[in-house]
C-alpha cells in the first residue's frame, strides 16, 4: 500500500483548492519515544508513542494555489531552491493532495516560531500545519483524526501535532495505517515546564528516518525496545493521571536513554551526543541528588530538554542560563 492509495479514499474526483488557507500547528515533546517503523512508506510505528505539545510554539503555515509550473516553497522568509530536501519533501507531500490533478501548483510559506536557539526539530509541526492549511484550502472538511493520519504520511510525529497538551500515538494494527493515529488525553498539568537547552543547532548528518532505519536493521538491542517502550507508555500514563512528577520525569528520561542505548548499539553507530549534551545530563544528575526534582529527555539530536515543576524553574535557571521555559499547561 503506498501513500497515494490511502489519500485517494479522501479526495473525491476533480477536487480543486477552493482558496488560500493559514494555520498553526504545535511542536511537541515525545515522553515516550517513536523509534521505528513497520512500514516506512506509510510511517507506521513500531511502538506507540506520548508526547507533549508545546502551546504557543511551532509552525504556521500558508497554503495558495498559483499559476506556474511548480511549487514556491518558502521557510521563514526565505525562498527554497526546488531541489532541497525541505522543498522536495513538501512537494512530495503536497502530491498526496493532487492526486486528481497533478497540473496544480502552490506557494507555501512556512514560519517557526520555535527559538532557533533552542535547536528543535521542526517537521512535526511543520507537517502538522501544512496538513491542516491543505484540508482546509481544498475544503476537504476532515477530522482532526482523519487529518492526523493524513499528516503522518508526511513524518510519523506530526501526527501528534494536530493536538494539543498530552497525545498519544495509538501505533494501530492494520496494514493501511488508518487505526494509526494520535488522540489528545484528556489530563492537564498547570505548571509543568519544559525547558529547552541548546548544545548545538547545526544540522544533524543523519535524520531520525535514516537513523531508526539503521538501528531498527542492525542493533540487536533494538529487539527490546518495543517491550521498554511499551511498559514505560502505560507508567507515563499513571503518572500523568495521578500527577507523580517523579515517575513522568524518571520514565521520560530513562525512555530517552534507551532509544539512544540502541542507536549506539547500531552499525555504523549513532551517537548523536556531544561534550555539551554529557556536560547537560551530568548536572542534571547531580542537581537531582542535591534534591532538585529536574530529568530531561532528548530526541535524535544534541540538545536537550528538560523537565520540571514551575517552583523548581528558578533553581534551574539559575544553573542553565538561557534556557527557554515552555509550560504547556500554564503556570
Ligand atoms: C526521536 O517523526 O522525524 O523525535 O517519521 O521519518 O519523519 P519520520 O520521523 P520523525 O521521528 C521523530 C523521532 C523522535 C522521537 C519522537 O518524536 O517520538
Amino acid at each position: 500500500m503506498n501513500r497515494i492509495d490511502v489519500m485517494a479514499g479522501w479526495m473525491p474526483e476533480a477536487t480543486i483548492p477552493k482558496a488560500s488557507a493559514e494555520h498553526f500547528a504545535p511542536s511537541n515533546i515525545a515522553l515516550c519515544k517513536y523509534w521505528g517503523k513497520r512500514d516506512s512508506e506509510l510511517n507506521l510505528p513500531v511502538n506507540a508513542s506520548l508526547s507533549v505539545s508545546l502551546d504557543t510554539l511551532g509552525s504556521r503555515t500558508r497554503v495558495e494555489p498559483i499559476e506556474a509550473a511548480s511549487d514556491e516553497v518558502w521557510l521563514n522568509g526565505v525562498r527554497q531552491v526546488s531541489d532541497s530536501r525541505f522543498a522536495r519533501r513538501v512537494s512530495g507531500f503536497i502530491d498526496l493532495f493532487r492526486i486528481r490533478h497533478p497540473e496544480l501548483a502552490f506557494r507555501v510559506d512556512t514560519h517557526n516560531n520555535i527559538p532557533t536557539a533552542a535547536g528543535l526539530a521542526s517537521s512535526a509541526s511543520g507537517f502538522g500545519a501544512l496538513t491542516k492549511a491543505l484540508v482546509d484550502a481544498f475544503g476537504l472538511g476532515l477530522t482532526a483524526t482523519e487529518q492526523s493520519i493524513i499528516a503522518r504520511l508526511g513524518s510519523g510525529s506530526a501526527c501528534r501535532s494536530l493536538f494539543d497538551g498530552f497525545v498519544e500515538w495509538q501505533m494501530g494494527v492494520r496494514e493501511d495505517g488508518l487505526d494509526s493515529h494520535a488522540v489528545a488525553l484528556e489530563q492537564t498539568w498547570p505548571g509543568l515546564s519544559i525547558g529547552l537547552i541548546k548544545v548545538d543547532e547545526s544540522e544533524k548528518s543523519v535524520d531520525s528516518r535514516a537513523g531508526m532505519q539503521r538501528t531498527k536493521e542492525t542493533a540487536h538491542l533494538y529487539q527490546s525496545w518495543p517491550l521498554q517502550a511499551a511498559s514505560d507508555l502505560s507508567r507515563l500514563q499513571q503518572a500523568i493521571e495521578t500527577r507523580d512528577f517523579a515517575l513522568l520525569g524518571s520514565v521520560a528520561e530513562q525512555n530517552a536513554l534507551s532509544m539512544h542505548a540502541t542507536m549506539i548499539a547500531s552499525w555504523p553507530p549513532l551517537l548523536y551526543w556531544q561534550p555539551g549534551s554529557v556536560a547537560a545530563m551530568q548536572k542534571v544528575w547531580r542537581l537531582r541528588a542535591e534534591g532538585l526534582a529536574v530529568y530531561f529527555t532528548m530526541d535524535a539530536g544534541p540538545n536537550l530538554k528538560m523537565l520540571f515543576e514551575s517552583a523548581s524553574a528558578a533553581a534551574l535557571e539559575a544553573h542553565f542560563p538561557g534556557m527557554e521555559i515552555v509550560q504547556p499547561f500554564g503556570v
